[in-house]
């Protein structure tokens, strides 16, 4: 058996159709605030972070009619998109995936939002999850 290589689940993202809506509903139900928001034009995404204790809830919506969340949510609607899993090393737990045999979208890890390191595996060989490994 591996050593666990993800330490805290870092965000669960959520693609939504209306971000500003999206946020006055959890704003308003559940009292949360946006602690973090950023628009990552290489992903073709805007996002904002509501603060769980040391996890967030991504708010993800498309900025370009090109960008494979407005895909996702042409094909399948509003929903959960990813799970973004803390690790302390994002290349470590990214060649682990790729040792097992996994289906990786993100070759070699990349910038991603909040100054973090990060690659994406593809749900083919992670039972149908999108997974983020998420490196502070
Ligand atoms: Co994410």
């Amino acid at each position: 058996m591996s050593a666990l290589l993800l330490t805290e689940i870092d965000h669960v993202a959520i693609a939504v159709n209306d971000l500003e809506a999206a946020i006055a509903w959890y704003q308003e139900v559940f009292g949360a605030t946006v602690d973090h928001r950023e628009r990552v034009d290489s992903d073709g995404v805007e996002e904002a972070l509501l603060k769980v204790a040391d996890s967030y809830v991504q708010l993800l919506t498309p900025t370009r009619d090109d960008s494979p969340v407005a895909k996702y949510l042409a094909n399948k609607g509003e929903g959960l998109h990813h799970i973004g899993y803390r690790v302390d090393d994002c290349a470590v737990a990214l060649q682990a995936v790729k040792d097992a045999g996994g289906r990786v979208i993100d070759d070699a890890p990349r910038p991603g939002s909040r100054g973090t390191t990060v690659a994406f595996v593809h749900p083919k060989t992670s039972f149908g999850t999108l997974i983020e490994l998420v490196q502070e």
